[in-house]
């Protein structure tokens, strides 16, 4: 029998040098594969005499077991640094503090629109919403401004260039008001409801952004009068300056759709180079803000809803939502409202809270 201790020395230092678990399965082949050369000695033991296998057999098995051994201790050798390895290189801390998301927040404008929709809601209001792509005849001729209209000029409008089916103009809503046609012809009177929601005109300045935020007041009821309207804008301010002593300043003005028409104006003071609300006419420093118009419906307008004015009176106001978060706030250029700067939001921004928002928790009306 040829003496097989060469090959097995060669075997056991190739097992002892091998540096990946690949070499040393290719080594196990080698010798112990199904063509091996340990596997190969164990079939000549068929052809030798007794006392020759008497001999050779436990000498093969034992070589055998001796690289299975080696093969066996190598390779958890080989395994455990392996696995030193990845806990070096994949450092996971479970004990560590997580790394701080940034965190979204609630803009000004949606903060606002959800505070007045809350207050008015209280009030006893649904809110409303309308289409911000109008018809000439719900933004202009329904609410008393005809084709020929000075009023219409003022407006600065925002044209579709193409006309709808019916050849009407098509057009960007220049203010909320249209939403008041809208409701009336859908629910009839008496009814209440505001509606808040983006109003465009071709307008760009310090103080005037081409879009901007509108909400609409209306309501209708029997025996409805101006003493309504100004109880109710009252009432809204104090709930939403949480102040006692707003004062209010009622404008002779004109709008097609209301009349009377009256300007909202809001007194407020100079504190440092802040606006804040409140306080009287005849204080130091004190000075108005207009806020927005209003009046009663005009029956004109009434009419065209579809609602008998001899039957039904309303008043309706429009109030710029962007003006009244920046006195309320505190921020002093409009412009920064619609820029997305994430550092004036991360400032200004409000934290989500959980309360009713414009899409759910309020009766929408539309
Ligand atoms: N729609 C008017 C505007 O945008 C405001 C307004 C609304 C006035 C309702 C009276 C009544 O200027």
């Amino acid at each position: 029998m040829t003496d097989l201790t060469p090959q097995k020395d060669a075997a056991l230092s190739a097992i002892e040098a091998a540096d990946t678990l690949d070499a040393l399965e290719a080594i196990r082949l080698e010798a112990l594969g199904k063509k091996g050369w340990v596997s190969l000695a164990l079939k000549t033991l068929g052809q030798m005499s007794p006392e020759e296998r008497q001999e050779a057999a436990p000498a093969i098995q034992a070589i055998r077991a001796q690289i299975a051994d080696a093969l066996a201790t190598r390779k958890a050798e080989l395994e455990a640094a392996e696995l030193e390895k990845q806990l070096a290189s994949e450092t996971l801390d479970l004990t560590l503090p997580a790394a701080e998301l940034p965190r979204g927040s609630v803009h000004p404008v949606s903060q606002v629109m959800d505070e007045l929709a809350e207050i008015f809601a209280d009030l006893g209001f649904a809110v409303a919403t309308g289409p911000e792509i109008e018809d000439d005849w719900h933004n202009f001729t329904a609410l008393n401004m005809d084709e020929s209209h000075p009023a219409r000029a003022m407006h600065d409008t925002f044209y579709f260039p193409d006309k709808a089916e019916d050849g009407a103009s098509i057009l960007l809503r220049t203010h909320t008001s249209p939403v008041q046609i809208r409701s009336m012809k859908v629910h009839g009177a008496p009814i209440r409801i505001i509606a808040p929601g983006r109003v465009y005109r071709s307008d760009s300045d310090a103080t005037h952004t081409p879009m901007f935020h509108q909400v609409e007041g209306l309501v209708v009821d029997k025996g409805i009068h101006l003493g309504h309207l100004k109880w109710t804008l009252e009432t809204f301010f104090k709930a939403f300056f949480e102040r006692e002593d707003i004062t209010l300043r009622l404008r002779p003005s004109y709008f097609p759709f209301t009349e009377p028409s009256v300007e909202v104006d809001v007194g407020y003071s100079n504190e440092g180079n802040r606006r804040v609300v409140g306080g009287h006419g005849d204080a130091e420093g004190h000075d108005w803000m207009e806020l927005g118009g209003s009046g009663m419906v005009n029956r004109r307008v009434l009419e065209m809803a579809g609602v008998d004015p001899d039957e039904y009176q309303g008043f309706a106001f429009g109030l710029g939502i962007d003006r009244i978060a920046m006195l309320k706030y505190g921020m002093n250029d409009l412009r920064a409202f619609f820029d997305g700067d994430p550092r004036w939001l991360s400032h200004y921004g409000f934290g989500a809270v959980d309360q009713p928002t414009l899409s759910a928790g309020v009766g929408v009306a539309s």
